[in-house]
């Protein structure tokens, strides 16, 4: 062999080997920031110290999710102090962990003239809820809808993140879930955008392992005025460190955003859904912390609507696990197909409740305490190329993997033949799909050796449509949802997945993310107020 062919050799092999630590290192910090695992717990004694009191009165934000992250940031443009609480150790809650996008209508990366139904996608898709507290629900909903712009258009140029990508997902007219283009997934990409930015200011703190435990109210019934929390702070070095935990009293305005209960499985969904036991979640384990707004005087709505999604990984090497990865809908959205035994089954364009539900009348897989049925999701190699950096995650994990069309089985390469004939315009669907994202294979049988990626997948609890009253501006009510006559509790608001009524029987994808910006916004802005007014 020459010189100059081994060195072209020597040089094509460390290109590889770079590639592969390359890919490993990002999918794996991605993963490590993203996908459903749970925090690890720590190996840390606790004890507890007398009680401190903070001096400082501050906006005080509960939660550094994106409701939390969003409240604090207008409140510090209002030039007042901010304290973000949170009991986990570090932020980003399930927000940090969203995959397919933010919603917004219409904005300047939609590919399209100007998209009006947002709003009646969204009435829509809560169903039968609408019927009660329906004017409380149809202003609370504009609100959402009519701010996507504005939500967007602020993470993108005031806060600095990438969401140049649209994609539809299921139960929408139109494509108004956005993205980034590049490897970042839109939760993280948001999240740690956002904490930088929020880093630079000196008004602001945050502070993690901090659990809040109740509302400070001046008298019984009357205003909000703090928080008690516990901190649990480390002391010590190397073997003899340790976490001494202090209960603090914080005192200001509080905005409450401690995210949803589809992760207290034992606590709240098993209260108002025991009939959800065994069906895996994509959340982080934690109790709900509804209870500390009931108990000065917040109202509940909507707490037994708790949306399956139809699609959470079922890990080969671990297909009982109760905590799932899951397979953002974006995957659909970009032109996967789901698959019962080889056959397609149902339009995978409808909203999640309704393929959930199909789903989950075909028969079980898994008997036992897991609740799981064994459906595939399937992407031709056009969908496979639009969601690369999705799919490198999950077959780098395992929940993916890439198979030639020949080695397929018989009846699924029909399936695909099939589809692939709708997607030309050959014969219309069974199921009704008419938005195919961007398949591409044409059903002809030179196509033997493309790569379709495959995994299996079931329904997994996502995401609890209830929580605490609050109105268009995020103040957390003292009434029962859509009640004539307003009672605030003062010097408390509410936003993200705590509060509810927004979202009805069914959310559609995408628009949590939304509702973090939009509500979350708007309660730090009027916290701020509030507290600039009192002093
Ligand atoms: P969270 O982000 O959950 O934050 C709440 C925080 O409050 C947590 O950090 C928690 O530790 C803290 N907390 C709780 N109790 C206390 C207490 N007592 N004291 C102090 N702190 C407390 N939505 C979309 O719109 N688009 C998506 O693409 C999308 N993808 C998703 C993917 C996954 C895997 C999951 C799980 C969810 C996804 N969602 C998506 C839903 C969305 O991410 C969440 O519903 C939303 O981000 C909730 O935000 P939040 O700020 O209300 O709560
Ligand atoms: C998903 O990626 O499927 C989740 C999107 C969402 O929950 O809005």
């Amino acid at each position: 062999m020459s010189r100059r062919r081994i060195l072209t050799l020597i040089f094509f092999s460390l290109l590889i080997a770079l590639s592969a630590v390359w890919f490993h290192t990002i999918t794996e910090s991605i993963g490590s920031l993203l996908f459903s695992s749970p925090r690890p717990p720590k190996d840390i004694t606790m004890t507890t110290t007398s009680a401190a009191a903070s001096s400082d009165r501050a906006v005080l934000v509960i939660g550094a999710g994106l409701a939390g992250l969003s409240a604090a940031t207008e409140a510090l443009r209002r030039n007042v102090p901010v304290r973000l609480l949170d009991r986990a150790p570090k932020p980003g809650g399930n927000s940090i962990k969203a995959s397919s996008g933010i919603n917004g209508a219409p904005t300047r990366f939609q590919k399209m003239p100007e998209d009006t139904t947002f709003f009646s996608d969204t009435v829509k898709s809560a169903g039968q809820s609408m019927k009660m507290a329906t004017a409380a629900r149809e202003a609370q909903i504009a609100a959402l809808t009519n701010q996507s712009k504005s939500a967007v258009e602020w993470l993108v140029d005031d806060q600095g993140v990438d969401l140049s990508v649209v994609a539809q997902l299921g139960g929408h007219s139109n494509a108004r879930t956005h993205r980034g283009s590049g490897q970042t997934p839109p939760g993280a990409a948001i999240v740690t955008a956002m904490l930088k930015n929020l880093k630079e200011n000196p008004q602001f703190k945050l502070f993690t392992d901090c659990e809040v435990t109740s509302l400070v109210q001046d008298t019984p019934g009357g205003k909000v005025s703090g928080v008690e929390a516990t901190l649990a702070e480390e002391v010590g070095e190397g073997d003899a460190k340790t976490k001494v935990a202090k209960q603090i009293t914080f005192t200001g305005p509080v905005v409450f955003a401690a995210g949803g209960f589809g992760g207290d499985t034992n606590g709240l969904l098993a209260k108002y859904r025991p009939d959800l036991a065994g069906i895996p979640s994509t959340n982080d384990p934690r109790p709900g912390a509804h209870g500390i707004l009931t108990k000065v005087g917040a109202k509940l709505v909507d707490m037994d609507k708790v949306q399956i999604h139809p699609t959470g990984f079922v890990d080969p090497a671990n297909q009982l696990s109760g905590l799932k990865f899951l397979a953002a809908e974006v995957l659909r959205g970009e032109g996967g197909i789901l698959l019962y035994e080889g056959k397609r089954f149902v339009n995978e364009m409808e909203t999640r409740e309704f393929i959930s539900n199909v789903v989950m009348k075909l028969p079980q897989k898994d008997s036992g305490e897991a609740r799981q049925w064994d459906v595939q999701l399937l992407l031709d190699p056009g969908a496979c190329d639009k969601a690369a950096s999705h799919v490198g995650f999950y077959v780098w994990k395992g929940l993916v993997s890439k198979k030639k069309i020949s080695d397929l089985d018989e009846t699924t390469r029909q399936s695909i033949q099939d589809y692939a004939a709708v997607v030309n315009g050959e014969r219309k669907d069974e199921f009704g799909r008419s938005i195919f994202g961007h398949w591409r294979l044409k059903g002809t049988n030179d196509e033997d050796s493309q790569e379709v990626c495959v995994g299996r997948v079931t329904p997994i609890v996502h995401f609890t449509m209830g929580g605490a009253v609050i109105d268009e501006t995020g103040r957390v009510l003292a009434n029962e949802m859509g009640e004539e006559e307003k009672k605030y509790i003062e010097g408390l608001w509410g936003a993200g997945e705590i509060t509810g009524g927004l979202h009805g029987d069914n959310r559609l994808g995408g628009s949590s993310l939304l509702e973090c910006v939009v509500f979350g916004r708007q309660a730090g802005q009027h916290a701020a107020e509030y507290l600039s007014a009192a002093q």
